[in-house]
């Protein structure tokens, strides 16, 4: 069996920078809030009209095609993780496909919101493994800014989110570099507790509670309504007290399981990338693991949360920058919604 190596990294974030203080127009919060809360001191947003999670896919996608040495009709299976899709059906990976004048590959969607990009990693892994595939791109794209509650009341989930892309390309390595496991989690007993139901079809029911203040035969008829609207009801939500307790108990026993599985330790690691969920999050994994500072990689603070394109943008800057070289032990880990989690250990 192959080994799976990264052999491209790119990236591609909108011009446009939004500050804590931009956002003071729309609704009641402060830099000095975001900042303390988050880490976060600014975030790209798309241009509304015309930027989409498929064309800032595509731009990564160019760079991490180019840097592997190949062209985009050298792709022969194309993975795209996102949670805000251009459109409800069908996914992106069509999309990129068209717009890249791929070959009529197979194109597969990811809908694992933060830990997106490492399932799409471990199902790219397993098809260059067994001989299958031996250029795969794997784009994480996100468009938040379009579907976020920008007034007071969605504020504590509008803060956090940007937009942005990463991807890579995999190859089958030539000597014992590459992706040496790959660990994949979920837990949906809280699946409602940092979820985006509308519009959707689950007929108002979590669990045995109703999801929304809407009677039954509202629901029967609706799948968008101007209800929806009105009582704002197309937004995300989050408990977000109950996601940083789960996440930072989650994030150092995927980090753990990747490493013992591999007879390794914290201190064999050069570089760990974390999903940027929040800064808070990632100090916290740092000091438990006991991480040096120049051991874990962060730039949520420009970038804001991007979701599944986060750890393939830090993953790229990291690599610009130099700090990722031949030889090296990395490690990305990812927790959100669902929810789902998963790290990879990568030889590089
Ligand atoms: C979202 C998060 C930053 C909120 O921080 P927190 O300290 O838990 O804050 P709470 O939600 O308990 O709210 C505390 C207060 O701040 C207020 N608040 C929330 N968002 C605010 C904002 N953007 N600006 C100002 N005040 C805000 C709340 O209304 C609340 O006010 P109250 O005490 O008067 O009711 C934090 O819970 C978090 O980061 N959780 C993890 C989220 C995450 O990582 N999500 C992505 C998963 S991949």
């Amino acid at each position: 069996m192959f080994k799976t190596k990264i052999s491209g990294v790119g990236m591609y974030v909108p011009k446009d920078v939004v500050t804590n203080n931009d956002l003071l127009k729309y609704m009641d919060t402060s830099d000095e809030w975001i900042q303390e809360r988050t880490g976060i001191r600014e975030r790209r947003y798309a241009h509304r009209t015309e930027e989409t999670t498929t064309t800032m896919g595509v731009e990564a996608a160019k760079i991490a095609i180019e840097r592997a040495g190949i062209t985009p009709h050298d792709i022969d299976f194309i993975i795209f993780a996102t949670l805000s899709p251009d459109y409800y059906f069908p996914g992106c990976g069509v999309l990129l496909q068209r717009a890249m004048k791929m070959k009529e590959i197979g194109a597969l969607d990811v809908r694992n919101q933060c830990s997106g990009f490492i399932y799409a990693l471990s199902v790219g892994d397993q098809f260059i493994k067994n001989g299958m595939y031996k250029n795969i791109l794997i784009v994480g794209a996100e468009k938040h800014s379009f579907g976020l509650d920008f007034s007071t009341r969605g504020r504590n989930i509008s803060v956090i989110f940007g937009d942005g892309a990463g991807a890579v390309v995999l190859q089958p390595s030539v000597n014992d570099s590459g992706i040496l496991s790959t660990h994949l989690h979920s837990d949906g007993e809280n699946a409602e507790i940092l979820a985006m139901y509308n519009p959707g079809t689950h007929a108002n029911h979590w669990k045995d509670q109703k999801l929304a203040d809407f009677d039954d035969a509202e629901i029967a008829e609706m799948f968008m309504s101007h209800k929806m609207i009105d009582k704002a009801q197309l937004f995300p939500n989050m408990d977000g007290p109950a996601v940083f307790k789960k996440a930072i108990e989650k994030f150092p026993e995927v980090i753990m399981e990747a490493l013992t599985v591999n007879n390794l330790q914290t201190s064999d690691l050069r570089l760990l990338i974390p999903h940027q969920a929040n800064l808070r999050i990632s100090q916290f994994v740092q000091k438990k693991l006991g991480l040096s500072d120049d051991q874990v990689y962060n730039n949520i603070q420009k970038y804001g949360n991007t979701t599944a394109a986060s750890i393939p943008i830090a993953l790229c800057e990291a690599w610009e920058q130099g700090k990722i070289k031949n030889g090296d032990l990395i490690c990305l880990a990812a927790f959100g919604s669902g929810f789902t989690w998963a790290s990879a250990l990568i030889k590089w």
